[in-house]
């Protein structure tokens, strides 16, 4: 239950230190001089109002979270009716579609700076502005570190795109679009115009990808305010939650409403469900993981798997259905499919949300008002719609969505006809995606219809930060005689707006040793999904063999570093399957308490 004994005074306000501490005379009062020099009072800065930071995601270079600039002066006015004084500052960029070599990269980054700035300036909580696909994450992350009151606000997906009649969803118009260019069946400028009327309007991406998934992940977890994740960017509701929010921070830096408080192990079992209930993108294990280190809980892909494998499709949101982040909103967004779980017994509804209230009693009344677009659980989309944790002789860990499998697609595969769950096929590898497109339509491949596609060097070391470039397409003859996917298997990553049927996050990576690695064109898969299991039908002491030779030459080769961020993470980073997250920055918990010292 809410435990309301958790108050504090004014006198225990953490920007008191900087602020008001005559023992400590001369930097108290260069603090104060320095921050009423653009006119913010004394009297502001001294009479023991909680200072609120607002985490600015947006910038001309964050597109998707550049509604924000308009959005936080609604945040500011809650946070002054409430009595807080707001100060804004800016996360480091993360923009998922134009970061190169990958957004991914910048994860850690702006957590450990985001960290850097809420353990070391006068700020009693903080607003987490969000959206585009690393900035949910690295901000949960970095509030999870230092622990002082945060509450999440997503910028909001973009509006419906239309092409005619037709829902046109960001990035999985981009996956049709592509094979419709490959096989010639439109030309370049036609290919420009249909993607870009995925994106009508300020907002993130509309579909079902990392970035409304990682929102909804926000509130699932207790982070976010009841309904207020999937409102669309330009809607009025956006901007009065955007109020509700700046005016909640303050009350919750009275009840000191912590991260540590919010986000438990069931917290994270309960975003799990809600992960394969909305069709969740398979990045989102990798963030919820680190998000979940950084809170000091063991999350692993069996967690995933156990609590998430069994739950169904509710929501018909692309890439896995048809609607789109508007029609999810009107729906009843996150809140429905919440009160679809918790009735069907799925969820803990006794754990604590930014409100002050539990989870059972946010969405008290909240069904699914379009039971097309927000299934009820006994009528889903489809049955089983978690992750596989998939392990084998070539890696300890990767991740499969089943139930993106279509029967044709298995029939071509079969190995047994009786055995639906088992298929076999030989690899061709390709090393990282220059690769794979110099390579892909090379016949001397032999590339046909039971050929599996191996993607390796794209894990966080291989390709710093790890490429969304596991989904790969066939060949363009085979996609002219109607094939349009093989089965994939890599160490990347794989864009949460594609519903390829892939094998991903395969760790550890060919880079540090994973069996990937040891892979020869022509070498025959056995996938067995009942067992969970993807085996090199090699005997072990070829696999043996192939290692040593691959030691004797210095292990698996990748690209140099370009940046010293690439090289430091490159050192430091561990794999997919445990977050991605830096080496011993998880022992790292509740830093707000060191600083400043009392
Ligand atoms: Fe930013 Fe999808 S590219 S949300
Ligand atoms: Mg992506």
């Amino acid at each position: 239950m809410p435990d309301s004994s958790h108050t504090i005074t004014p006198d225990q306000l953490r920007s008191r230190w900087w602020f008001d501490n005559p023992e400590n005379p001369g930097t108290t009062a260069l603090c104060i001089e320095r921050y009423m020099n653009y006119g913010i009072t004394l009297d502001e800065l001294t009479s023991g109002k909680p200072i609120i930071g607002i985490c600015q995601s947006g910038s001309d270079l964050t597109p998707c979270n550049r509604h924000h600039i308009e959005l936080v002066k609604r945040v500011k006015d809650g946070i002054r009716a409430a009595g807080g004084v707001p100060f804004e500052f800016p996360l480091h960029p993360i923009h998922e579609n134009a970061r190169r070599p990958t957004a991914a990269l910048d994860r850690n980054l702006a957590y450990l700076g985001l960290v850097e700035v809420l353990h070391g300036y006068p700020l009693d909580g903080v607003v987490l502005t969000t959206g585009c696909d690393k900035t949910t994450p690295a901000s949960l992350m970095a509030a999870a570190t230092v622990n002082i009151p945060a509450i999440v606000l997503s910028g909001g997906p973009m509006l419906n795109g239309w092409h005619g009649a037709e829902r046109v969803g960001s990035g999985t118009v981009v996956w049709e679009m592509r094979k419709r260019l490959a096989a010639g069946d439109i030309d370049y400028p036609e290919f420009l115009a249909r993607i870009t009327e995925s994106a009508p309007s300020v907002g993130h991406c509309n579909t079902m990808g990392t970035a409304s998934t990682m929102n909804s992940m926000a509130e699932a977890l207790g982070m976010s305010l009841p309904g207020s994740a999937m409102i669309p960017a330009p809607y009025k509701e956006r901007a009065m939650v955007a109020y509700d929010t700046g005016e909640r921070i303050v009350d919750m830096v009275w009840e000191d409403l912590r991260p540590s408080r919010i986000l438990t192990r069931e917290a994270f079992e309960n975003a799990i469900r809600v992960c394969s209930a909305i069709g969740g993108s398979s990045n989102a294990p990798i963030h919820i993981n680190a998000i979940a280190r950084h809170s000091g809980i063991e999350l692993t892909n069996d967690d995933w798997q156990a609590f998430g494998y069994e739950i169904p499709l509710l929501a018909n949101v692309m890439p896995a259905g048809a609607y789109l982040s508007e029609e999810f909103h009107r729906a009843g967004g996150v809140p429905a499919i919440l009160h679809e779980l918790l009735n069907a017994g799925k969820l803990h509804g006794e754990v604590l949300t930014v409100n002050g209230k539990t989870l059972a009693t946010n969405t008290q009344g909240r069904e699914t008002l379009d039971p097309e677009v927000i299934r009820r659980y006994d009528n889903p989309l489809v049955e089983h719609a978690g992750f596989l944790n998939l392990k084998g002789n070539l890696f300890d860990s990767a991740l499969m969505k089943t139930s993106v499998i279509s029967q044709g697609f298995r029939q071509r595969f079969l190995s047994d006809p009786d055995d639906l769950n088992a298929f076999e096929g030989s690899v061709v590898v390709f090393d990282g995606s220059e690769d794979y497109h110099a390579r892909i339509d090379d016949p001397q491949l032999g590339i046909d219809e039971r050929t599996i596609l191996v993607m390796r060097g794209a894990g966080p070391v291989g390709h710093p930060g790890g490429a969304e470039v596991v989904n790969m397409q066939p060949p363009e003859v085979l996609i002219k005689r109607g094939i349009e996917s093989l089965p994939c298997l890599g160490d990347g990553r794989q864009s949460g707006t594609s519903g390829s049927p892939s094998i991903l996050n395969a760790s550890p990576e060919a880079a540090t040793g994973g069996g990937l690695a040891l892979l020869e064109n022509g070498d025959w898969l056995r996938v067995d999904l009942a067992k969970g299991e993807v085996r090199l039908l090699i005997d072990g002491a070829e696999l043996d063999t192939r290692r040593t030779q691959l030691e004797q030459q210095g292990g698996y080769r990748y690209p140099a570093h370009q940046t010293p961020w690439q090289e430091i993470q490159r050192t430091l980073v561990e794999p997919l399957d445990q977050g991605m997250t830096l080496k011993g920055a998880a022992r790292y918990r509740d830093v707000a308490r060191l600083n400043p010292p009392r």
